[in-house]
């Protein structure tokens, strides 16, 4: 269709356009936050040159600051136990967390935030007014309404100073409705940028998407928007083939984790075995390629190591 002289609508944004000399004093230095999970705060660095112009990579010691990173996995591989890790974590250092329960409500969050922390030997007390929950679980506004749950985020965020949001899971929040699944994440990303959280999103995987990808339920690969993701699997020994490889006996789990893509820093890109040990604490262990060499190394295949 011909469009007619004087009808375009079209205007030049050039308040979009920066010079980087401009920002510069805006730019964010990265660092690391702790992650409160054994293992996981080396695996993401930066790299540098030495003097001789070798390279050279040196941990951050936990998730990229101002980093929105994604931790994805099908249920019950230890996501939640990551976001609660951190929680307290930070929370520990001083640092107000915003946590928004979109599956339990708030009661239960904090209970087991307070098992949580009686597991790693936090002083639970002296955090609670560093923990704040955004209970959008029993609250339809929140989670259908996504304008509702940005100026509830705004006002926590304000009146608390938090620095890290996390929220357990966006999958709740497109329930339904999972075409809305990228614009509910990417305005949640934008929203979180604009007030320098460091966020942690947990989305939901379904049994049927392939293991160790970081393509979230209704395949609307979410985690893409996002700064970096988190894949947690877990696999049932259920061969012979993998009692040999893995050295457990039928019927145990096997769980891995794999950093799938960081834009804010480098990061260890190998599969690395998980443990999730009696008292609910979640912690990594070494790359899965060394377990495997130990397993064999130790001629264990067959039996159960643990
Ligand atoms: N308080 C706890 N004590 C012991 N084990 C726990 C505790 N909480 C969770 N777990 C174990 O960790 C697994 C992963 O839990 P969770 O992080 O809630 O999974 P999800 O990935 O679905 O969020 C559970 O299936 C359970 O086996
Ligand atoms: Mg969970």
């Amino acid at each position: 269709m011909r469009r007619e002289i004087g009808e375009k609508q079209n205007k030049i944004q050039n308040q979009s356009i920066y010079l980087v000399s401009q920002l510069r004093s805006e730019i964010p230095q990265i660092t690391g936050l702790k992650t409160g999970v054994e293992g996981l705060d080396n695996l993401f660095f930066v790299s540098y040159l030495d003097k001789k112009g070798k390279p050279h990579i040196k941990p951050i010691g936990g998730f990229p600051s101002f980093g929105i990173i994604n931790i994805t996995g099908i249920p019950d591989t230890g996501k939640s136990l990551m976001a609660e890790q951190f929680a307290l974590t930070q929370a520990s250092l001083g640092h107000p967390v915003c946590f928004v329960t979109v599956e339990q409500p708030a009661v239960f969050v904090a209970t087991g935030l307070r098992n949580k922390a009686a597991s790693m030997g936090i002083d639970f007390e002296a955090i609670e007014d560093r923990l704040i929950i955004i209970d959008a679980s029993t609250n339809t506004v929140l989670r259908e309404d996504l304008s509702s749950l940005l100026d509830t985020l705004a006002y926590a965020i304000k009146s608390y100073k938090t620095k890290v949001t996390i929220i357990d899971s966006i999958t709740g929040l497109y329930e339904a409705r999972e075409m809305m699944a990228r614009m509910i994440v990417r305005s949640l990303f934008t929203f979180l940028k604009k007030w320098r959280q460091t966020a942690l999103f947990i989305s939901q995987k379904r049994s049927g998407h392939e293991e160790l990808t970081a393509e979230a339920a209704g395949g609307y690969a979410v985690g893409h928007i996002l700064d970096g993701t988190i894949v947690l699997f877990k696999k049932e020994i259920m061969s012979r083939y993998d009692q040999i490889l893995y050295g457990k006996e039928i019927g145990n789990l096997i769980r891995l984790l794999r950093i799938d893509g960081c834009r804010l820093c480098g990061h260890d890109p190998r599969v690395h075995v998980v443990e999730i040990l009696e008292n609910g604490i979640i912690r990594i262990r070494e790359p899965l390629e060394s377990y495997l060499k130990k397993i064999r190394k130790e001629g264990k295949g067959g039996q159960n190591i643990e």
